[in-house]
């Protein structure tokens, strides 16, 4: 069992030891019923204190046990909590560090709580499509207030204890504790003095039998709905938050609990509350490399070079500059430099303006930019990312010159989309120390970072390189050497099925229409206006010489060949107002995709949302199934995590990979057999990948 049992003179201490952060697993609830059975047995013991080691009271339910029997088993968190409640002798939660989700619902339970300073208190379930289940809605309200209760409830966000112990009227906090060292000592005092207080029989004091009211309940639960539902447009969870509080207000307790209940078991049923811990499980997993054990030594970076300041440079360097790490820019003419430092300042001062930055923090910032024109000058740096143009020779030359100045040790990335990490290595005497650190663009806003492992690469460098990815806040996600790596190998396939969908009758908006409904930030001709469609225009011009039996529709060819570049030209799929984004219909486009078709001898179809989606979608799943087959990702959701956090995926659909869990493999890959019959469409496109049909037969899903 998870937790200890001592006894100090005429007190009993439980201590939940779950590292890393006490989770209420079967092993520790039962711990803890067994520690009050044993202080109820033993008649020197007077009172009960319940406490967490390490660095947490305790972070909540065992996410480990979501959605599996021994969540339910007894004695489950309900059930311990009632056994805590129901202790003839006073039991007093001391709470530090950590109170959270169900821990916090533990100590809601418990007669007395006296709280460290400093300790993050929150009910998150809602981060992860829920509610809290174990009484949070119903008990919170009753110690803080109905408003403080919901706010917390909905946002999920943790507040500081001794902010809580500052709302009017709090019963959440019994006391607070002088500072954490200080909390055992004055818990024990507590348990003591309530126990004295106690020792005639007079009834313990229960959060389940305080009032809860608000003066305007009707009005003010309306209007926390309307703004509720206003936020969180595709989730049920917060909604039902605002329902289960309100419910503590007109309910007797026990009814409520019983309300609160169902919610919580039919949203964990739901896609949403699925995709959500998907999410969160999968962002850990992405930082698990399979064959590099979590021990492995990293290499110290203390210190940045960045070669190229344009788009791409500048937004790296930002990363670093805003983790406290000093940036060297290097760049071959001092103009050039003075405008990426001009771009990093104006958009710190974008930040400046809008309150989220302080002026000190952004001097602070500068202060750490340098910049040169010598690679000398960036020889003793620990890392030094290459941004420089996405041409082959001049990533050669680059990557010769760190070669021969930079320090041994040090790591030598580059930024490229596109060209062979494996053959930038070799332009160098130590491919152990190169990697490709793929950002996207603005490279200091994009969550993801594909950080694309050679096959040289040495495994402390990609560990080195995971770690200074979370350092600066990204998704790091691993992939091998292919083109495209993982993202725009499978955005090409969701681009082209983009465009055989207009040959055959959709207009761009009618696609990002659909697509856009969907959940996606921004369809795929929104999203290339947004780019840059020569990009694309140039990747094509070189498949059309390496694949020429790769049929592409010729639209976004005909497209670049007018000048429609996108938003740089104010005119591509759309057109564009001088200084505005908005994406206004194109006659002109129309008219060119119409003659198009004519050309092609297409008599245009009526296409639904739904095709569009499944088939621009399933295009996606369908590549992926290769990228996993070859090894170029290492999981399916590491997938996930790189379309939700670099290409828009709506999260709340759990990326591509959990989307056609959800959809169901089968019915997926009956969907392509159909379109495989479409007499336009490329005659290979939609042959299932092996895999697919594989976990198909055998009757299994991605994750
Ligand atoms: P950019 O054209 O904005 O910037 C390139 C910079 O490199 C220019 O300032 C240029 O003066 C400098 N440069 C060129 N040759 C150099 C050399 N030999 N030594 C030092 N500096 C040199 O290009 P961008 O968009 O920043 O792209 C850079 C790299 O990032 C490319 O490999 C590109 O494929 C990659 N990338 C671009 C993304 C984007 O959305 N723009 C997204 C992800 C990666």
């Amino acid at each position: 069992m998870t937790a200890e049992y001592k006894v100090h003179g005429d007190v009993a201490v439980i201590t939940m030891m779950n590292p890393p952060v006490n989770g209420l697993g079967l092993s520790t609830r039962m711990g803890i019923t067994s520690g009050l059975d044993q202080a109820d047995r033993d008649a020197s013991v007077k009172a009960i204190v319940i406490t967490g080691a390490g660095k947490a009271f305790s972070g909540g339910a065992d996410i480990k046990e979501f959605g599996s029997p021994k969540a339910l088993q007894e004695p489950n968190l309900l059930s311990v909590i009632l056994a805590c409640e129901n202790s003839r002798k006073p039991v007093v939660a001391a709470i530090h560090s950590v109170a959270m989700g169900g821990g916090l619902e533990l100590a809601l339970g418990c007669h007395y709580r006296i709280a460290a300073p400093g300790a993050n208190i929150a009910l998150p379930e809602v981060k992860l499509g829920l509610i809290p289940g174990a009484g949070g809605t119903q008990r919170l309200p009753r110690v803080i207030g109905v408003e403080a209760a919901t706010n917390m409830i909905v946002s999920g966000e943790a507040i500081k204890s001794e902010m809580l112990a500052m709302l009017p009227g709090q019963k959440l906090w019994d006391a607070m504790a002088s500072s954490a060292e200080a909390l055992m000592d004055e818990a024990l005092a507590l348990a003591r003095k309530v126990a004295g207080a106690h020792a005639d029989g007079s009834p313990l004091p229960l959060v389940r039998n305080l009032p809860c009211k608000h003066p305007q309940g009707a009005a003010y639960f309306q209007f926390a709905r309307n703004m509720v539902k206003a936020t969180a447009k595709n989730l049920p969870a917060p909604v039902k938050c605002v329902d289960a509080v309100e419910a503590a207000t007109t309910k007797r307790f026990d009814e409520g609990m019983r309300f609160e209940r169902d919610i919580f078991i039919n949203l964990m049923w739901t896609p949403e509350s699925r995709a959500l811990r998907h999410i969160f499980m999968a962002d850990r997993a992405a930082a698990k490399i399979p064959d590099v054990p979590e021990d492995t030594p990293k290499r110290d970076i203390r210190s940045v070079a960045v070669i190229g300041a344009g788009t791409m440079g500048g937004g790296i360097s930002m990363n670093f500059l805003n983790a406290g790490i000093p940036v060297v820019m290097l760049e071959m003419k001092q103009e050039a430099l003075d405008r990426g430092v001009a771009t990093i300042r104006k958009n710190y001062e974008a930040q400046v303006k809008k309150g989220k930055l302080k002026t000190d923090k952004y001097e602070q910032r500068m202060a750490l930019l340098s910049t040169t024109l010598s690679y000398d000058d960036i020889a003793q740096a620990d890392l030094v990312i290459e941004a420089v143009f996405e041409d082959m020779g001049v990533k050669e030359t680059v990557f010769k010159q760190l070669d021969k100045t930079m320090k041994a040790g040090a790591i030598l990335a580059s930024n490229t989309s596109t060209l062979d990490v494996n053959k930038i290595a070799s332009f160098t005497a130590r491919p152990q120390d190169v990697v490709g650190m793929h950002f996207f663009s603005p490279a200091n806003v994009m969550k993801l970072l594909e950080v694309v492992r050679g096959e040289k690469t040495g495994k402390d460098v990609l560990a080195t390189v995971m770690a200074i990815g979370k350092k600066i806040k990204k998704t790091a996600v691993v992939s091998g050497v292919c083109d495209g790596f993982i993202g725009n190998r499978m955005i090409e396939q969701y681009s082209r099925q983009a465009g055989f969908l207009i040959e055959e009758g959709c207009t761009p908006a009618q696609v990002d229409k659909a697509v856009e409904k969907f959940g996606f930030a921004m369809g795929p001709f929104r999203m290339g206006d947004l780019a840059g469609n020569d990009i694309g225009w140039a990747i094509r011009k070189r498949r059309y010489q390496e694949k020429p039996d790769m049929k592409y529709s010729k639209t976004a060819d005909l497209l670049c060949e007018m000048g429609r570049y996108g938003q740089k030209t104010s005119a591509g799929w759309y057109d564009y107002q001088e200084g505005k984004r908005d994406a206004i219909p194109s006659k002109l486009v129309e008219d060119m995709i119409a003659k198009h078709r004519q050309d092609l001898g297409i008599t245009p179809r009526k296409i639904a949302d739904e095709e569009i989606v499944q088939r621009l979608v399933y295009s996606l799943v369908n590549e992926a199934c290769h990228i996993l087959e070859e090894g170029i990702a290492s999981r399916a959701s590491d997938i996930d995590m790189v379309y939700i956090t670099g290409y828009g995926f709506p999260f709340w659909r759990g990326g591509p990979m959990l989307y056609a869990d959800t959809v169901g493999l089968f019915n997926v890959l009956e969907t392509m057999k159909r379109f495989a019959v479409n007499p336009h469409d490329d005659a290979t496109f939609w042959q299932p990948a092996p895999l697919l049909q594989r976990l198909v037969a055998e009757g299994k899903t991605f994750n």
